[in-house]
């Protein structure tokens, strides 16, 4: 009785011992399962793209289509991101609208390099590159030229490299338009040397019939041209190649703002011109 009693004590003794060490195991194990338990990742932390995803700013553009980033065209673009505030019926202030050439002329008198420029990094109400912080120098060119070129101007953006065009087709039919309405520079040389289309690419946004553009002479209105015709052929040659400022102060921008045009793809145009308009150059 007396040993049973003994072996009793010793057993009850154990039991809060073993109680304890259970669970403070329990504790610690709880403890390290918080600890490591906090963040859970799909995605390694230091990828680009991850990195690029925190560093993000809002407003950034992906297409729907897949396209990859660098292959995208310039009305794809367009149509995606300018058209807020550059389509035709836009009610934005100031920004000028696409086919509305008389809105665009003073723009691409500046010509494509400061169009450019101005587009990347900002200028008034305009965005740096309309918003759209992933597109690349080249696909913010071939959106500038989509929108001039529906606009009365004759800018040339990069093509869209040759790799990407067979799955840009597949994505969007609207790409083979796009090409076209931006020719490679091959292409371009090929048809340049003619006045008439040197004239309806550019020159027209001042000089049409109907310009609403101050003191320039009007294709067709001879009575304009009569007194410029008088200054001689080759003056006229370098006032359109250099610029000009008249008398009362109209601007005759160098090259008419496209300084890619060589100096006989000017000359063209100025002999269609003169021609149109009573002269016989
Ligand atoms: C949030 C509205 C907005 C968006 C989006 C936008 N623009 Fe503009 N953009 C403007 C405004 C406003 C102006 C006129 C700024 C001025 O002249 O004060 C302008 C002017 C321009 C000009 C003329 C700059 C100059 O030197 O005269 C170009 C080129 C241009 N935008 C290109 C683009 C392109 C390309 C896109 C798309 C990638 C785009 N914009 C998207 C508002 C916008
Ligand atoms: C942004 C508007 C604009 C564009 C684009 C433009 N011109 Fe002019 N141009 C004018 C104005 C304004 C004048 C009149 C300047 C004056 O005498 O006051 C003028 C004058 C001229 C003259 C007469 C110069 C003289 O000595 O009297 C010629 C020639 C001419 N332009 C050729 C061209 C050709 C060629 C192009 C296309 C490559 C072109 N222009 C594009 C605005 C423009």
């Amino acid at each position: 009785m007396n040993h049973s009693t003994k072996n009793n004590i010793r057993g009850s003794a154990l039991v809060p011992l073993l109680g304890g060490v259970v669970i403070l195991l329990a504790v610690l194990f709880f403890l390290v399962k918080l600890a490591t338990s906090g963040y859970y990742s799909d995605v390694d932390e230091s990828t680009p793209s991850a990195i690029e995803t925190r560093i993000m700013p809002t407003g950034t553009l992906t297409m729907g289509d897949g396209t990859p980033v660098g292959q995208r065209t310039g009305e794809q673009i367009f149509n995606k991101v300018c058209i807020q505030c550059h389509a035709a019926d836009s009610l934005v202030p100031n920004s000028p609208k696409i086919t509305h050439n008389a809105e665009w002329a003073p723009r691409l008198a500046q010509g494509f390099d400061t169009l450019f420029t101005k587009a990347l990094n900002g200028f008034n109400a305009m965005p740096a590159k309309g918003g759209a912080a992933d597109l690349t120098d080249d696909e913010l060119k071939r959106a500038i030229a989509y929108m001039a070129n529906e606009s009365g101007g004759n800018l040339q953006a990069p093509p869209v490299g040759a790799e990407g065009d067979a799955s840009d087709v597949a994505a969007s039919g609207a790409s083979a338009a796009d090409t076209a309405a931006a020719p490679a520079g091959g292409d371009q040389a090929a048809v340049s040397a003619d006045g008439k289309k040197v004239f309806d690419g550019l020159c027209f946004a001042c000089h049409a019939a109907n310009s609403a553009i101050p003191f320039s002479p009007k294709i067709t209105h001879n009575a304009d041209w009569a007194p410029r015709i008088a200054k001689g052929k080759e003056l006229l040659f370098k006032h359109s190649i250099e610029g000009f400022t008249g008398p009362d102060g109209g601007v005759m921008p160098a090259k008419g703002g496209n300084a890619n045009l060589s100096d006989d793809e000017v000359k063209a145009a100025v002999v269609y011109m003169v021609n149109q308009s009573g002269g016989k150059f």
